[in-house]
Protein backbone atom coordinates (compact mmCIF):
# COMPACT_ATOMS: atom_id res chain seq x y z
CA UNK A 1 0.00 0.00 0.00
CA UNK A 2 2.82 2.28 0.95
CA UNK A 3 4.93 1.26 -2.05
CA UNK A 4 1.88 2.03 -4.54
CA UNK A 5 1.31 5.16 -2.91
CA UNK A 6 5.11 6.28 -3.48
CA UNK A 7 4.61 5.07 -7.15
CA UNK A 8 1.15 7.66 -6.90
CA UNK A 9 3.81 9.94 -5.82
CA UNK A 10 6.84 9.13 -8.55
CA UNK A 11 4.41 9.22 -11.16
CA UNK A 12 3.03 12.76 -10.55
CA UNK A 13 6.63 13.87 -10.05
CA UNK A 14 7.55 12.46 -13.60
CA UNK A 15 4.79 13.85 -15.16
CA UNK A 16 6.15 17.28 -14.10
CA UNK A 17 9.48 16.03 -15.15
CA UNK A 18 10.41 17.13 -11.59
CA UNK A 19 12.46 13.48 -10.40
CA UNK A 20 15.72 14.06 -12.36
CA UNK A 21 16.08 17.32 -9.60
CA UNK A 22 15.13 15.26 -6.51
CA UNK A 23 17.58 12.73 -6.76
CA UNK A 24 20.28 14.57 -7.71
CA UNK A 25 19.68 16.99 -4.98
CA UNK A 26 20.27 13.73 -2.62
CA UNK A 27 23.21 12.06 -4.90
CA UNK A 28 26.10 13.89 -5.58
CA UNK A 29 28.47 13.59 -1.93
CA UNK A 30 29.40 10.36 -3.50
CA UNK A 31 30.78 11.85 -7.02
CA UNK A 32 32.48 14.72 -4.88
CA UNK A 33 34.06 11.90 -2.56
CA UNK A 34 35.18 10.14 -5.79
CA UNK A 35 36.87 13.21 -6.90
CA UNK A 36 38.77 13.21 -3.59
CA UNK A 37 40.32 9.88 -4.54
CA UNK A 38 41.43 11.05 -7.69
CA UNK A 39 43.18 14.04 -6.08
CA UNK A 40 45.10 11.75 -3.41
CA UNK A 41 45.74 9.40 -6.81
CA UNK A 42 43.26 6.38 -6.09
CA UNK A 43 41.72 5.09 -9.03
CA UNK A 44 38.10 6.87 -9.08
CA UNK A 45 35.40 4.36 -8.49
CA UNK A 46 32.44 6.01 -9.97
CA UNK A 47 32.33 8.40 -12.93
CA UNK A 48 31.50 11.87 -13.29
CA UNK A 49 27.86 12.44 -14.60
CA UNK A 50 27.37 13.39 -17.57
CA UNK A 51 27.56 15.73 -19.35
CA UNK A 52 30.40 17.23 -17.56
CA UNK A 53 32.25 20.68 -18.46
CA UNK A 54 35.30 20.11 -17.60
CA UNK A 55 37.76 16.99 -17.86
CA UNK A 56 38.33 15.21 -14.69
CA UNK A 57 42.10 16.60 -14.37
CA UNK A 58 40.62 20.22 -13.97
CA UNK A 59 37.56 19.26 -11.77
CA UNK A 60 40.00 17.50 -9.21
CA UNK A 61 41.94 20.87 -9.25
CA UNK A 62 39.19 22.84 -8.72
CA UNK A 63 37.89 20.35 -5.71
CA UNK A 64 41.52 21.04 -4.25
CA UNK A 65 40.77 24.69 -4.78
CA UNK A 66 37.69 24.53 -2.98
CA UNK A 67 39.38 23.82 0.78
CA UNK A 68 41.14 27.01 0.56
CA UNK A 69 37.85 28.87 -0.73
CA UNK A 70 36.10 27.25 2.16
CA UNK A 71 38.70 28.76 4.62
CA UNK A 72 39.48 32.32 2.69
CA UNK A 73 36.85 33.07 0.89
CA UNK A 74 33.34 32.62 2.39
CA UNK A 75 31.82 35.27 -0.24
CA UNK A 76 32.71 32.49 -3.24
CA UNK A 77 31.20 29.60 -1.11
CA UNK A 78 27.92 32.13 -1.29
CA UNK A 79 27.94 32.91 -5.09
CA UNK A 80 28.63 29.42 -5.60
CA UNK A 81 25.50 28.61 -3.65
CA UNK A 82 23.58 30.67 -5.81
CA UNK A 83 24.89 29.65 -9.14
CA UNK A 84 24.24 26.25 -7.72
CA UNK A 85 20.46 27.26 -7.32
CA UNK A 86 20.64 29.34 -10.75
CA UNK A 87 21.73 26.30 -12.50
CA UNK A 88 19.68 24.13 -11.06
CA UNK A 89 16.14 27.03 -12.04
CA UNK A 90 18.55 26.94 -15.53
CA UNK A 91 17.68 23.01 -16.17
CA UNK A 92 13.85 23.65 -15.11
CA UNK A 93 13.10 26.31 -17.02
CA UNK A 94 14.66 24.53 -20.12
CA UNK A 95 12.51 21.05 -18.55
CA UNK A 96 9.30 23.09 -18.46
CA UNK A 97 9.16 24.52 -22.19
CA UNK A 98 10.13 21.05 -23.34
CA UNK A 99 6.95 19.85 -21.63
CA UNK A 100 5.28 23.10 -22.69
CA UNK A 101 6.86 22.63 -26.53
CA UNK A 102 5.33 18.48 -26.38
CA UNK A 103 1.42 20.37 -25.61
CA UNK A 104 0.88 22.96 -29.00
CA UNK A 105 2.81 22.63 -32.36
CA UNK A 106 5.53 24.51 -32.16
CA UNK A 107 8.51 24.99 -35.39
CA UNK A 108 11.11 22.11 -34.94
CA UNK A 109 13.93 25.26 -34.56
CA UNK A 110 11.98 26.02 -30.88
CA UNK A 111 12.74 22.19 -29.96
CA UNK A 112 16.42 22.10 -30.96
CA UNK A 113 16.45 25.62 -29.32
CA UNK A 114 15.60 24.28 -25.57
CA UNK A 115 17.28 20.67 -25.96
CA UNK A 116 20.63 22.32 -27.10
CA UNK A 117 20.45 24.81 -24.29
CA UNK A 118 19.05 21.92 -21.58
CA UNK A 119 22.16 20.18 -22.44
CA UNK A 120 24.38 22.70 -21.72
CA UNK A 121 22.79 23.67 -18.70
CA UNK A 122 22.58 20.14 -17.05
CA UNK A 123 26.51 20.36 -17.72
CA UNK A 124 26.65 23.25 -15.63
CA UNK A 125 24.61 22.01 -13.22
CA UNK A 126 26.86 19.00 -12.73
CA UNK A 127 29.33 20.54 -11.84
CA UNK A 128 27.75 22.85 -9.13
CA UNK A 129 26.47 19.38 -7.60
CA UNK A 130 29.58 17.65 -7.62
CA UNK A 131 31.37 20.62 -6.16
CA UNK A 132 29.59 21.41 -3.01
CA UNK A 133 28.52 19.82 -0.07
CA UNK A 134 24.63 19.58 0.57
CA UNK A 135 25.02 21.75 3.30
CA UNK A 136 26.55 24.09 0.74
CA UNK A 137 23.56 24.22 -1.01
CA UNK A 138 20.36 26.54 -0.73
CA UNK A 139 18.09 24.93 1.41
CA UNK A 140 15.08 26.80 -0.72
CA UNK A 141 16.56 24.29 -3.93
CA UNK A 142 12.88 22.65 -4.46
CA UNK A 143 11.52 26.24 -4.69
CA UNK A 144 13.81 27.34 -7.27
CA UNK A 145 12.99 24.07 -9.23
CA UNK A 146 9.88 24.83 -9.41
CA UNK A 147 9.71 28.39 -10.46
CA UNK A 148 12.25 27.44 -12.92
CA UNK A 149 10.05 24.52 -14.62
CA UNK A 150 7.27 27.43 -14.42
CA UNK A 151 9.14 30.11 -15.74
CA UNK A 152 10.09 27.80 -18.82
CA UNK A 153 6.57 26.07 -19.44
CA UNK A 154 3.95 29.11 -19.05
CA UNK A 155 6.03 31.37 -22.01
CA UNK A 156 6.42 28.74 -23.88
CA UNK A 157 2.81 27.62 -24.07
CA UNK A 158 2.05 31.44 -25.01
CA UNK A 159 4.77 30.95 -28.14
CA UNK A 160 8.30 31.06 -29.20
CA UNK A 161 8.76 35.28 -28.91
CA UNK A 162 7.23 34.94 -25.22
CA UNK A 163 10.15 32.25 -24.58
CA UNK A 164 12.64 33.98 -26.42
CA UNK A 165 12.45 37.21 -24.49
CA UNK A 166 12.19 35.21 -21.34
CA UNK A 167 15.28 33.14 -22.07
CA UNK A 168 17.23 36.51 -23.47
CA UNK A 169 16.39 38.45 -20.02
CA UNK A 170 17.39 35.26 -17.53
CA UNK A 171 20.51 34.79 -19.51
CA UNK A 172 21.70 38.07 -19.78
CA UNK A 173 21.14 38.79 -15.92
CA UNK A 174 23.14 35.11 -15.54
CA UNK A 175 25.87 36.99 -17.44
CA UNK A 176 25.72 39.63 -15.08
CA UNK A 177 25.75 37.32 -12.12
CA UNK A 178 28.74 35.15 -12.99
CA UNK A 179 31.07 38.08 -13.70
CA UNK A 180 30.04 40.00 -10.01
CA UNK A 181 32.30 37.08 -9.20
CA UNK A 182 34.68 36.21 -12.19
CA UNK A 183 35.72 39.93 -12.19
CA UNK A 184 36.99 40.11 -8.35
CA UNK A 185 38.84 36.72 -9.04
CA UNK A 186 40.27 38.31 -12.35
CA UNK A 187 41.68 41.21 -10.38
CA UNK A 188 43.40 39.11 -8.39
CA UNK A 189 45.85 38.14 -11.29
CA UNK A 190 48.65 35.70 -10.22
CA UNK A 191 47.60 35.45 -7.10
CA UNK A 192 43.85 33.87 -7.53
CA UNK A 193 44.56 31.12 -5.51
CA UNK A 194 41.36 29.61 -7.92
CA UNK A 195 42.40 29.19 -11.26
CA UNK A 196 40.29 26.11 -12.43
CA UNK A 197 37.44 27.51 -10.48
CA UNK A 198 37.51 30.65 -12.18
CA UNK A 199 38.29 28.94 -15.84
CA UNK A 200 35.06 26.95 -15.17
CA UNK A 201 33.03 29.88 -14.64
CA UNK A 202 34.50 32.14 -17.10
CA UNK A 203 33.06 28.86 -19.66
CA UNK A 204 29.96 28.84 -18.27
CA UNK A 205 29.26 32.27 -18.05
CA UNK A 206 30.40 32.28 -22.02
CA UNK A 207 28.24 29.59 -22.61
CA UNK A 208 25.21 31.74 -21.07
CA UNK A 209 26.25 34.76 -23.21
CA UNK A 210 25.87 32.15 -26.23
CA UNK A 211 22.28 31.52 -25.00
CA UNK A 212 21.10 35.29 -24.80
CA UNK A 213 22.27 35.94 -28.15
CA UNK A 214 20.80 33.04 -29.56
CA UNK A 215 17.36 33.83 -27.89
CA UNK A 216 17.66 37.11 -29.25
CA UNK A 217 18.45 35.94 -32.43
CA UNK A 218 15.76 34.02 -32.87
CA UNK A 219 13.47 36.47 -31.67
CA UNK A 220 14.88 39.19 -34.62
CA UNK A 221 17.31 41.03 -32.99
CA UNK A 222 16.08 44.13 -34.19
CA UNK A 223 12.70 43.28 -33.00
CA UNK A 224 13.77 42.55 -30.12
CA UNK A 225 15.60 46.06 -29.58
CA UNK A 226 12.94 47.48 -30.37
CA UNK A 227 10.70 46.02 -28.12
CA UNK A 228 12.39 46.23 -25.12
CA UNK A 229 12.63 49.65 -25.26
CA UNK A 230 9.08 50.44 -26.50
CA UNK A 231 6.36 50.25 -24.16
CA UNK A 232 5.37 46.63 -24.75
CA UNK A 233 4.34 42.91 -22.81
CA UNK A 234 8.10 42.10 -23.63
CA UNK A 235 9.63 45.11 -22.11
CA UNK A 236 7.84 44.51 -18.80
CA UNK A 237 8.09 40.83 -18.53
CA UNK A 238 12.13 41.32 -18.92
CA UNK A 239 11.76 43.76 -16.49
CA UNK A 240 10.10 41.38 -13.95
CA UNK A 241 12.24 38.16 -15.14
CA UNK A 242 15.14 40.09 -14.50
CA UNK A 243 14.55 41.35 -11.11
CA UNK A 244 12.77 37.87 -9.86
CA UNK A 245 16.32 36.33 -10.76
CA UNK A 246 18.30 38.92 -9.15
CA UNK A 247 15.85 38.67 -5.97
CA UNK A 248 16.20 34.93 -6.25
CA UNK A 249 19.74 34.96 -6.17
CA UNK A 250 20.10 37.21 -3.41
CA UNK A 251 18.11 34.76 -1.73
CA UNK A 252 19.75 31.98 -2.31
CA UNK A 253 23.26 33.48 -1.23
CA UNK A 254 22.05 33.50 2.16
CA UNK A 255 19.65 30.01 2.56
FE1 LIG B 1 23.98 27.64 -17.01
FE1 LIG C 1 22.15 29.30 -19.95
Amino acid sequence: MAEQSHGGLNDALSWLALTEGLVQLDAPRSFADNMGNLINGVAPTRPLPTPFPVSPNDFAAAMAEMDQVRREDPWLVQALRSDHAGELAAVYIYRGARDAARLRPLPEGVHHFVNQHLETERGHLHYFETLLERRERSWLSPVWLVAGYALGFLPTLAGPHALYTTIHAVETYVEEHYNHHITPLLARGPKNAYPKLTAALQEFCSDEVEHAVDAGDRYGFRQLEDDLQGITLARAWSFIVRHGSATAVAIAKQI
